[in-house]
């Protein structure tokens, strides 16, 4: 079965590498489907964003990644996916897991997700952290791959 593994990845983490390798190992092809979005602004352009991705995960030959825009429901079809991948590090995740699950699967006949469950040493990690952190120059070793650290200082520390 293909599966979409769709977020902002502004940048990508450690703990979305994690899932990344885990659906990998679950489903026959997994398109990481990166949101161009106008209206949220991020720190790294589109093509930043895919490319650190790619960098990362270039060990894995079933892995697509690639931009998309609009609904996420008509990209997973234009993809033929059968199934959305979240993970989900908390209850605060959860719940808001849970109404996208539901809204994508009631809109233009609908795609199930499934939840992974983020790593126990990975529940704090999120790409708003490494910006945060990273703005004020502390260590983001144990949050961003260790391929795309100097890229990710570079763009976010403050000059
Ligand atoms: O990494 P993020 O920012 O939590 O990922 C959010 C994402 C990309 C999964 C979500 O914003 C999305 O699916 N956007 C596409 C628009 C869409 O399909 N909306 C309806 C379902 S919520």
């Amino acid at each position: 079965m293909i599966a979409i593994y769709p977020g902002s990845f502004d940048p990508v983490t450690l703990g979305h590498i994690d899932i990344i390798r885990r659906a990998a190992a679950l489903y026959d092809t997994i398109h990481v489907s990166v949101l161009d979005n106008p209206s949220k602004k991020c720190s790294f352009t589109l093509e930043e964003r895919v490319e650190m991705i790619k960098k990362v995960i270039k060990d894995l030959d079933n892995v697509v990644v690639t931009g998309f825009d609009g609904l996420l429901v008509d990209h997973a079809k234009s993809v033929k996916a059968g199934v959305i991948i979240r993970g989900v590090r908390n209850t605060k995740d959860f719940e808001s897991e849970y109404q996208r699950a539901i809204l994508n699967n009631r809109v233009k006949g609908g795609i199930e997700t499934v939840f992974l469950p983020a790593d126990p040493g990975h529940v704090a990690m999120s790409s708003t952290a490494v910006r945060e952190i990273c703005a004020f120059d502390g260590n983001i070793e144990f949050l961003v791959p260790k391929e795309i650290i100097d890229e990710v200082k570079n763009k976010l520390r403050k000059k």
